[in-house]
């Protein structure tokens, strides 16, 4: 089983470069993508000894999902250009390891399909929805109907693009658009007629009030990190927050995602689960993030390094490496579940 160190470096030699720099890149300077990591790494572990316990158990629960591990598969688009099976080898290969995937709005497959393959392996897959209000609303609510149609469990509503980050690499290599032969999906409309994804800096928590009203499907808030949002957030009866800068692909020099988290969880007080994503590479990490507040932890890039390197193969080589390594972790810190990860391990 290789590191996800060594499957980035393999799929960095499959892809073309400019879908590379795509995967990898990030807004600007990239100062928040390496950020992302640094803050992991600054960071050590103060294990307990001599504690018993014996086996660990990784699971969780978040807003009614079942996760076999704190890890989920952050939702990123266009996996048909890492591989030619795409989302679909993705969701086989999340449904296999038990944990959720969210299934970014921009995929290169529908969300019906998606929700198929995940179905072929498991028999009630945990997939969620990511959604990007549009300024359409009657639009938004179509897209809401076919994610809920096709069986997922909960939304995940991404407010950290009111515009494009400024992706550098990607206007240097005047990559704008897909290949011929890949759509997005997702965004079919009533007519038929695929529309664009609309960045809209309109979008206000009025917006999110009205599609609190339309579905019954539990809503995550992706892309928070300033704590008085996160309040905000518990009053408008939003489920759960992913504490995220959009793995650096936003706003250039935002605070890295594991910076920010101590103080979401003080805002929100246990009262809302928090999922962190941004930098996450190590069964270390995972075990940091949670015990500074985390109910769980995305993965981004990891996926779609696996994921061009090998297919479903590597999707479930990163998810079986990374539960391993943190089934690794714990038992060096003495813990034998994430809910024995307290602050006090992490300085
Ligand atoms: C993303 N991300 C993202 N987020 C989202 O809400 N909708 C999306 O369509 C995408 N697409 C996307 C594409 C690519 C290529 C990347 C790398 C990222 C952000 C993603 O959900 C997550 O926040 C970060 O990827 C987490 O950082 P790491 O794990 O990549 O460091």
């Amino acid at each position: 089983m290789r590191t996800i160190a060594e499957l980035e470096t393999a799929a960095r030699e499959r892809l073309e470069p400019a879908h590379y720099d795509f995967f990898a890149g990030a807004a600007g300077d990239e100062v928040t993508l390496q950020a992302n990591e640094e803050a992991f790494r600054r960071r050590c572990l103060v294990p307990r000894v001599l504690r018993g316990g014996g086996k660990r158990d990784l699971a969780v629960e978040i807003a009614g999902s079942p996760l076999s591990m704190p890890v989920l598969v952050a939702p990123t688009a266009f996996h048909r250009l890492a591989h030619p099976d795409g989302e679909r080898a993705t969701a086989g290969a999340t449904a296999a390891a038990g944990t959720v995937m969210v299934v970014s709005m921009a995929s290169t497959t529908a969300v019906e399909d998606i929700a198929d393959a995940a179905r072929a392996v498991a028999p009630d897959p945990a997939l969620w929805f990511q959604l990007y209000l549009q300024p359409d609303p009657e639009f938004t609510e179509h897209v809401v109907r076919r994610a809920e149609r096709a069986g997922v469990r909960a939304l995940v509503v991404t407010v950290d693009s009111p515009v494009y980050g400024r992706r550098e690499r990607d206007h240097r290599n005047e990559f704008h658009d897909l290949p011929p032969g890949l759509i997005v999906e997702n965004l079919r409309d009533g007519e038929g007629r695929v529309r664009d994804i609309e960045m809209s800096a309109e979008l206000s928590w009025e917006h999110l009030g009205r599609l609190r009203e339309r579905t019954k499907l539990p809503l995550l808030l992706k892309g928070v990190l300033h704590p008085e949002d996160a309040r905000l957030a518990v009053g408008a009866g939003v489920d759960g927050l992913v504490v995220s800068n959009h793995g650096g692909r936003q706003l250039d020099t935002a605070v890295a995602a594991l910076d920010a988290l101590p103080a979401l969880a003080e805002a929100v007080g246990g009262v809302l689960p928090l999922v962190l994503d941004g930098g996450v590479r190590r069964g270390t990490d995972v075990v940091k993030a949670l015990a500074l507040g985390a109910d769980a932890v995305g993965i981004g890039r990891p996926v779609l390094w696996g994921l061009a390197a090998a297919g479903r193969e590597g999707v479930a080589e990163v998810l079986d490496r990374l539960r391993e390594e943190v089934d690794h972790a714990l038992a060096l810190c003495g813990a034998k579940s994430p809910a024995e990860l307290t602050a006090d391990l992490v300085r």
